[in-house]
């Protein structure tokens, strides 16, 4: 097995692959970027020269034939994450997949079998399993800090995404609950212990932004696993004041609370404003939470260090593309619920569905014709 850095290019030269790049560069014993692809010329060409990335391609494939490279990174949007996927996998690449992992059954099945069939790992970028202090939280649970745990809440709330594509259903496949809320239903799942999730009941509606989507704008979502314990998922694109990210865990014997931002920022108040305070906020006037640390706080140099060491046989993955498919599951679940106004039972798997919104949209229209 080779040594040294894991050699990783990345798909995608926006949000989240600055992100990808400015963590890996905090892990230079484990990783370095050393390419980066993307269709538009110039956003690539500029995240190669933020970060020092050697080498820059137009057409991810290309990228893929470059033989040093060992794990590729896909930042791009939903719709195109089975394709790439199944095209690293047969270049022979490990895969690193942001989340949501794609947009139906039947693509998450194809990717995990390609990437089974071509012995290459499919790492599935759920930073929560990495955040240090939901890490802690999991810690002080599995130690019996809590007793039995019967509830175990996570919320993502902002005031919607920053690029066109997310509002477009087409290509992200739904609105809040598919970009945010497999964060929840990953990080409760994984909290848990990974227990078969029994059933989703779910409530959505689009109540601020129906001018820019189809998708839902709100959501809550409540699951029950099999070990008896409950899940709720709050999540919104309609919520003032930049990224709120939070747990709560209940147990017969504890609890505790985690803010991820404010627990760790200066509560500031500024006249005159300043230049950043968190993800997503739009001012620096008046009250603010600036976070520092940002990458670290949510765990994404920690997750890119335990996918470089599970590349070099070191560590064995925590986040896979299995646990992408449950969480895929699971959302379409949700969405069926919200249409049908009813709790679903797990397993849950229709066929041909291409993209989860589907399930809501359709059941809403269905239902409103038949009233
Ligand atoms: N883990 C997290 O917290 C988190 C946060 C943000 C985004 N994401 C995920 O990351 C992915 C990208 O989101 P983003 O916010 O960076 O979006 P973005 O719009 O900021 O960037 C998308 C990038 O994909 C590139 N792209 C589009 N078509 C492409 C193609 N055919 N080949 C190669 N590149 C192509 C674009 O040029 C752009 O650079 C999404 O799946 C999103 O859900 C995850």
């Amino acid at each position: 097995m080779a040594s040294g850095p894991v050699k990783v290019g990345i798909i995608g030269s926006q949000f989240e692959a600055d992100i990808h790049a400015a963590s890996i560069q905090m892990i230079p014993d484990a990783a370095e970027v050393v390419a980066v692809a993307s269709p538009t010329a110039g956003h690539a060409a500029e995240l190669a020269r933020r970060y020092g990335i050697p080498r820059v391609f137009l057409d991810y494939r290309e990228m893929l034939k470059e033989p040093d490279i060992e794990m590729v990174t896909i930042t791009a949007p939903n719709d195109l994450h089975a394709r790439m996927t199944v095209d690293i996998a047969r270049a022979g690449k490990h895969v690193v997949c942001e989340k949501p992992l794609c947009l139906n059954l039947e693509e998450a099945e194809e990717m995990i079998e390609t990437c089974r069939r071509q012995g290459v790992l499919l790492l599935y970028a759920e930073e929560l399993f990495f955040t240090p202090k939901y890490r802690k939280a999991k810690e002080m649970a599995d130690q019996g800090a809590f007793g039995r745990v019967y509830l175990v809440k996570q919320s993502e709330k902002h005031y919607g995404p920053h690029s066109p594509w997310f509002w477009d259903v087409e290509r992200s496949g739904g609105g809040v609950f598919m970009d945010m809320g497999c964060h929840g239903i990953a990080f409760c799942y994984w909290f848990l212990g990974r227990p078969r999730i029994r059933s989703v009941y779910c409530q959505m509606g689009t109540y601020v932004h129906a001018d820019k989507t189809l998708g839902e704008d709100d959501s809550i979502a409540i699951l029950e696993f099999d070990n008896g314990a409950v899940g709720l998922v709050e999540n919104s694109w309609a919520r003032r004041g930049g990224m709120d990210d939070r747990i709560e865990v209940y147990g017969e014997g504890g609890v505790t609370y985690g803010n991820l931002h404010m627990g760790n920022a200066l509560p500031t108040y500024s006249e005159y404003g300043y230049g950043y305070a968190v993800e997503k906020a739009p001012t620096t006037k008046g009250w603010s939470w600036p976070v520092f640390e940002e990458l670290w706080n949510y765990g994404f140099p920690q997750e890119m260090r335990h996918f470089a060491r599970c590349v070099r046989g070191k560590e064995q993955p925590e986040a896979t593309g299995e646990d992408g498919r449950v969480v895929l599951e699971a959302i379409y679940a949700g969405y069926a619920s919200a249409g049908q106004g009813r709790k679903i039972p797990l397993p849950f798997r229709p066929s041909g569905v291409r993209k989860p919104v589907d399930l809501w949209l359709e059941a809403r229209q269905a239902r409103a014709a038949g009233e």
